[in-house]
C-alpha cells in the first residue's frame, strides 16, 4: 500500500518525515532505522537532531557509500551522516557501508549479514535521484539485487559534482543496498523534494514497473509512504 502525503514546503516535509521516525522510536525504541544521505533528508536530520534522547537504542544503516572516499573526506557519506546527524544524535551503532575495504566484495556480503542480525530494517528513508534511482542503483539495476559494488551513471555524477570542487573528484564507484535489500525494509519513507525531481515523480506513479526506472518498484511494496512537496 503506497500512501502518498503532499506537503506545504520543504520545511512541512521536514517535519511530517521527522515525526514518522519518532513515532516509530516511541512504538519501538530498539528499531533499526535505514538512513539516506543527498540533500533532501537534511532538513529532516535538523529536526532530528533537537530530540536527541530518542535514538539510544536505535541502530542504523546507510543505503550507500561511494568508493575510494576515506571517512575524513568532506564528501563521504560517513563524513556527511557525522555532521548531519550523528555528532548530535546517538545511536547504539551505525553502520555505513566500507568503501575503503580493500575487498569490496566481502564488505557488501559482511554488510548484507549485519542488517540480516541486526532483524532488518523496520523503516528506511529513500531519496529519489533524478533519473530514478534509489540509493545508487542506477537503471538498469536487477530488481533482484543485494548490497553490491556499482559504477555510477555520468547524470549521477554530474548531479552530484556540486558537493566537489570539480567533476574529475566525484568517484565512479559506490557500494550501495541493491533493491531486494532496501524492497526487505518493513516500511519505507519516500521524501521528494524540488522542482528537478517533478519528472521523476510523475514517472514513479505514471510510467511502468521496469528496472529502467528503479523506483518504480516502490508502487509494489507492502507499506511505503511518499512525502514530496511538489
Ligand atoms: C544521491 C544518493 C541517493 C540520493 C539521491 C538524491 O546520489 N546516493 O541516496 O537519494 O542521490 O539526492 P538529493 O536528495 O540530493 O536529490
Amino acid at each position: 500500500m503506497m500512501q502518498v502525503i503532499q506537503t506545504r514546503d520543504y520545511e512541512n516535509l521536514s517535519e511530517k518525515v521527522a515525526g514518522i521516525i519518532f513515532d516509530q522510536l516511541k512504538g519501538q525504541p530498539d528499531s533499526t532505522l535505514g538512513l539516506a544521505t543527498g540533500s533532501t533528508p537534511v532538513g529532516t536530520y535538523q529536526l532530528l537532531k533537537k530530540q536527541p534522547e530518542h535514538f539510544i537504542e536505535a541502530t542504523t544503516f546507510n543505503l550507500d557509500e561511494y568508493v575510494g572516499l576515506k571517512e575524513s573526506h568532506p564528501q563521504s557519506y560517513r563524513y556527511f551522516m557525522q555532521e548531519k546527524l550523528f555528532n548530535t544524535v546517538p545511536v547504539k551503532a551505525s553502520y555505513i557501508p566500507n568503501g575503503s575495504a580493500t575487498d569490496l566484495q566481502e564488505e557488501c556480503k559482511l554488510y548484507e549479514q549485519k542488517i540480516q542480525a541486526s532483524g532488518g530494517i523496520d523503516l528506511q528513508l529513500l531519496g529519489l535521484g533524478m533519473n530514478g534511482h534509489i540509493g545508487f542503483n542506477e537503471p538498469g539495476t536487477p530488481f533482484d539485487s543485494r548490497t553490491h559494488v556499482v559504477e555510477l551513471a555520468e547524470s549521477t555524477r554530474q548531479a552530484n559534482a556540486r558537493f566537489f570542487n570539480h567533476l574529475d573528484e566525484v568517484p565512479t564507484q559506490a557500494i550501495t543496498m541493491g533493491i531486494e535489500t532496501i524492497m526487505e525494509a518493513k516500511k519505507i519513507v519516500l521524501l521528494v523534494s524540488g522542482n528537478e525531481k517533478v519528472q521523476a515523480f510523475d514517472r514513479l506513479f505514471r510510467g511502468e514497473i521496469e528496472e529502467k526506472f528503479p523506483a518504480s518498484i516502490l508502487r509494489t511494496h507492502p507499506n511505503i509512504t511518499v512525502v514530496h512537496d511538489l
